[in-house]
């Protein structure tokens, strides 16, 4: 998608984050499954990618956890330090796939939570922000967390699609969307039309099947330590929608 770069989703989608995902996955057991992780690493510090409006950083940081979060957009920063206790959260602008960040801020855990890792467009760019993922872990006892969809796409051609997203009254939101398996990638839009206009909230996942993940992953000096459905510790099976993933550094020397 042509103009389309790391800061756009955000930048699109600020306004309305929270009314449409503020419940998409259990925050609650995220904060508590992240918490236990940085207890047993050690440290009290966390580090989020791709943060957002804090829908996660937000009560990880009320738990007392020093809490980080990378965003690329300053419009979900913004939404982030306007709530209520987001202020206690250290949020950076800047792109994942390039951490700000200097690796003497080491942390416990390394969170990449509800896709944001396919937010990232190239493999590239996934590469290095796991690399410098990995620079920023505190020891082979912290940990990094990725949550995404189980991407099982089968390889054939491209295909596209039309969805009722959202119809109510006076509001219809359709996701127009392209699957290119090709280059693992959909492109897509929430096209949101009321009496007062259309607003095009544009977005683009590069997806990564788990086992893929896992290769990326071992590049940047990492290795699966255990892989759940979700953030109960459910068990990972062949039809698991959605994985957590938890990664060690790999021993050294
Ligand atoms: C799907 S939202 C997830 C937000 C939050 N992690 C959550 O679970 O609610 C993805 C976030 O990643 C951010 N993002 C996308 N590309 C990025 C990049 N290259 N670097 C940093 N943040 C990025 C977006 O601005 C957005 O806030």
């Amino acid at each position: 998608m042509d103009g389309y770069g790391p800061s756009t989703y955000g930048d699109r989608f600020a306004d309305v984050y929270d009314d449409w995902y503020g419940d998409v996955s259990d925050a609650d057991a995220t904060v508590e499954r992240v918490a236990a992780l940085a207890a047993a690493a050690g440290s009290d510090r966390v580090l989020e990618l791709g943060g957002g409006s804090g829908r996660l950083a937000v009560p990880l940081a009320a738990r007392g956890i020093v809490t980080w979060t990378v965003d690329a957009s300053l419009a979900m920063v913004r939404r982030l330090r306007d709530k209520p206790g987001g202020d206690r959260v250290h949020a950076v602008v800047g792109d994942m796939a390039a951490l700000p960040l200097s690796a003497r801020a080491r942390f416990g855990v390394v969170l990449c939570a509800f896709n944001t890792l396919f937010n990232l467009t190239t493999i590239e760019a996934q590469r290095r922000c796991l690399a410098d993922a990995a620079e920023l872990i505190v020891s082979e006892d912290g940990r990094l967390v990725v949550e995404s969809f189980v991407a099982s796409y089968d390889e054939g051609a491209a295909s596209g699609a039309v969805e009722p997203r959202h119809i109510g009254l006076d509001e219809v939101v359709l996701t127009v969307s392209r699957l290119d398996p090709a280059s693992h990638t959909i492109t897509g839009q929430h096209v949101q039309i009321t009496e007062a206009g259309i607003r095009l909230r544009p977005w683009v996942l590069r997806y990564l099947s788990p086992e893929e993940l896992d290769a990326v992953a071992a590049e940047a000096g990492l290795r699966l330590v255990e892989r759940h459905a979700g953030w109960r510790a459910e068990p990972f099976t062949g039809e698991s929608p959605i994985h957590v993933s938890t990664y060690a550094l790999m021993p050294r020397g």
